[in-house]
């Protein structure tokens, strides 16, 4: 065999192995871009909270799913600052919610919080525990793990992820759209 026709063959192999590579690589990025996880939307919920006092939450049923909306007050809101020490992912990033929400108070607006009122250990709901001074938080009863104003998960408890955030939007100062971007 001369060794033109080697050189052909062994180039011809590189190119496959290149290309089998390249494939491998297409496939795994299009696999990632369709399991990603996404914070859940659709179904809108229209829900007027206007009348919802600061430290207030409230909770409605959107698509099989409990969501609380929690209007912050201004201390509750100062105090997450001091937390973060204390989290398990204080910026958010292994955490599920819209990019907008991907924030120290995790929310489009401060003042409001928008969550699905669901741990993430085995789906228990949590209960809004007032604390010393403005440490109010977020305790799950069945293992307790505990989350902050902004659905931070503490280190200390099996929850291994935030409080998932919805889509959401508002319409003007008292009504917020679930599900909707
Ligand atoms: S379900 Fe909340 S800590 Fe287990």
């Amino acid at each position: 065999m001369g060794k033109g026709r080697i050189a052909g063959i062994e180039r011809r192999r590189i190119y496959l192995v290149g290309g089998l590579c390249a494939l491998g690589a297409g496939l795994g990025v299009a696999r990632w871009v369709v399991t990603r996880p996404q914070p859940p939307a659709g179904h809108p919920l229209p829900v007027d909270f206007g009348k919802l006092a600061p430290g207030k939450l409230m909770t409605v049923e959107w698509h099989g799913r409990t969501v609380w909306i929690l209007r912050r007050s201004a201390d509750e809101i100062a105090a997450l600052a001091g937390f973060e020490s204390e989290l398990l992912d204080p910026a958010s990033e292994h955490s599920l919610q819209p990019e907008g929400c991907r924030n120290p108070h995790r929310s489009l607006r401060p003042e409001v919080f928008v969550a699905v009122g669901q741990c993430t250990h085995q789906g228990c709901p949590p209960v809004l525990r007032s604390g010393p001074g403005d440490r109010s938080e977020f305790l799950c009863p069945c293992h307790t793990s505990k989350f902050d104003l902004a659905g931070r998960v503490f280190r200390n408890g099996p929850a291994p992820a935030n409080l998932i955030i919805p889509e959401y939007r508002f319409e003007g100062d008292g009504r917020v759209v679930i599900g909707e971007a």
